[in-house]
């Protein structure tokens, strides 16, 4: 029989909370599983960015994603301290807001001096809307529309072309100046991620393949109106590894070779994004000074073996910089217990504004707020609200003895949870709030019930006196 103390079971909240921090030590958000300014106060309750996340529900009602300012600032400045490091050349920092795209976190991500990638028309708006400089801006898609390149070619961002489709409709486009590109390959590399998040191996929707490198090279060099200022490749998400960011680097400095031979004088290298984060204990990424020093080491000797002048460098980072920053705050209801079978407590979100668990079977970890010391002698299951078997959002959680009316946190939420959020079953999207020392900013509004019909419409037969009256 195996006791106890021999399970490592966690023993309260508290074993969540980010070490503290040493004299010259910067934790890396990506190995934390709450956010870096998390604590319990003298309350037992967790706060996040100096405030009760108890008092925070009470005032903006759940479920709410909370965002730590401190944590997404602190990872920004993390990728570019180490790029200064490590990367003797200039380089560019981009925030993948797929990840989560709205106002206030484009606008942040600016502030920090990072450059946005948009892979929507929409991303691009948002983006500017934000007040992001369009020179910073890199327009990602393996599909874009006629409108959509158009609207970001007028706007002034660098267009990632992925197919000949794109680069051709863009070489017969007509523009007051040079439409400046990118160009996106698939590198072949393998990496151990979920299928659906992998991009970089050989049977990927995305990029030209390998063996037409030199081809759109030649084409692109004879087309006065694009401007090519670099390559590009990605190859895949919630990735541990680091062998393959080297590997990578070697493919695209090899390729920079090549279009010098082609007559293309290519000035930028974007290594895409892909650095893993902390989802559970289980996880063990490498901090964000480690990724960035085996992409800068392997891109600058990779050109030193090449004698090739360093490109400017390029990433773009997503979920480790806003992953970490973000908890998704619910209030516990219904519970069902089937003896000997399982437990389920009910919250009051679930698959609608986190996708994750019932798409990729992804493992989250959660605290209850208002009892962080409780010692976790639980095994339940937590189940979201909709009308679906699957909506579970974390199965066997360990959780101290709950009740209705518990605050339950899922950690590490920032990443694809709102981006992918729904209104399936018609629930209208949570709020979000920006948490900062001890101040709470509504970033996101909650929808109403009006939000959700917006844009129905009810044909005018519809309404006639005999139908309504059934
Ligand atoms: N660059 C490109 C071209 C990408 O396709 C992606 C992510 C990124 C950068 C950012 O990767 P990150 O640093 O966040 O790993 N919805 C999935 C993830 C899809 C990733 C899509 N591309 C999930 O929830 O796991």
């Amino acid at each position: 029989m195996v006791s106890i103390q021999e399970k490592a079971v966690p023993v309260s909240g508290f074993q969540y909370l980010p070490a503290p921090m040493g004299a010259s030590e910067s934790r890396s958000p990506n190995q934390q599983l709450l956010p870096l300014t998390a604590r319990v106060n003298e309350l037992d309750h967790l706060e996040i960015g100096g405030c009760d996340v108890v008092t925070l529900v009470q005032q903006f009602r759940s479920p709410l994603y909370i965002l730590d300012e401190d944590t997404f600032r602190s990872g920004c400045r993390q990728y570019r301290e180490a790029f200064a490091r490590y990367y003797p050349g200039e380089f560019l920092v981009l925030y993948a807001s797929k990840a989560w795209n709205c106002l206030a976190i484009c606008a942040i991500a600016a502030s920090e001096g990072l450059g946005i990638d948009v892979v929507s028309g929409g991303e691009v708006y948002t983006a500017l809307q934000a007040g992001v400089n369009p020179a910073k801006i890199y327009f990602h898609g393996n599909n874009k529309s006629q409108e959509e390149l158009r609207f970001a070619v007028a706007s002034g961002c660098t267009v990632v072309v992925d197919n000949w489709l794109e680069l051709r409709t863009l070489a017969a486009m007509t523009a007051d100046q040079p439409i400046r590109i990118m160009v996106r390959f698939t590198p072949g590399i393998e990496c151990h991620t979920h299928e659906y998040i992998r991009t970089g191996h050989l049977d990927s929707k995305f990029g030209f393949d390998p063996d037409q490198v030199e081809e759109v090279f030649r084409f692109i060099s004879g087309q006065p109106i694009l401007t090519c200022c670099g390559i590009h490749a990605h190859i895949g998400s919630q990735i541990f590894e680091l062998q393959p960011h080297t590997d990578l680097a070697g493919v695209l400095v090899q390729w920079l070779v090549l279009a010098r031979e082609c007559g293309l004088e290519l000035t930028e290298l974007n290594v895409g994004g892909g650095l893993g984060i902390r989802y559970t204990e289980a996880d063990d990424p490498p901090s964000i000074d480690e990724w960035v020093k085996r992409v800068s080491t392997g891109v600058a000797s990779a050109c030193e073996a090449q004698q090739l002048p360093l490109p400017k460098l390029l990433c773009e980072p997503g979920r480790s910089l806003i992953g970490p920053a973000c908890v998704t705050a619910y209030t516990v209801g219904s519970q069902k217990i089937i003896p000997d079978i399982r437990t389920y407590i009910s919250i009051d979100g679930g698959m609608s504004d986190n996708p994750r668990p019932i798409t990729y079977q992804s493992s989250y970890r959660s605290v209850v707020a208002n009892q962080m010391s409780a010692p976790m002698t639980e095994n339940v299951t937590i189940a979201g609200k909709h009308c679906e078997s699957g909506d579970i959002l974390i199965k066997d959680a360990q959780l101290p003895v709950t009740a209705a009316g518990d605050i339950l946190v899922v950690m590490a939420t920032g990443a694809y949870n709102y981006s992918m959020a729904s209104n399936y079953n018609r629930l209208p999207r949570p709020a979000a709030v920006l948490v900062r020392d001890g101040e709470a900013n509504l970033f996101l509004q909650r929808e109403t019930y009006e939000d959700l019909i917006r844009h129905d419409r009810l044909p005018e037969r519809l309404i006639a006196p005999e139908l309504s009256q059934g």
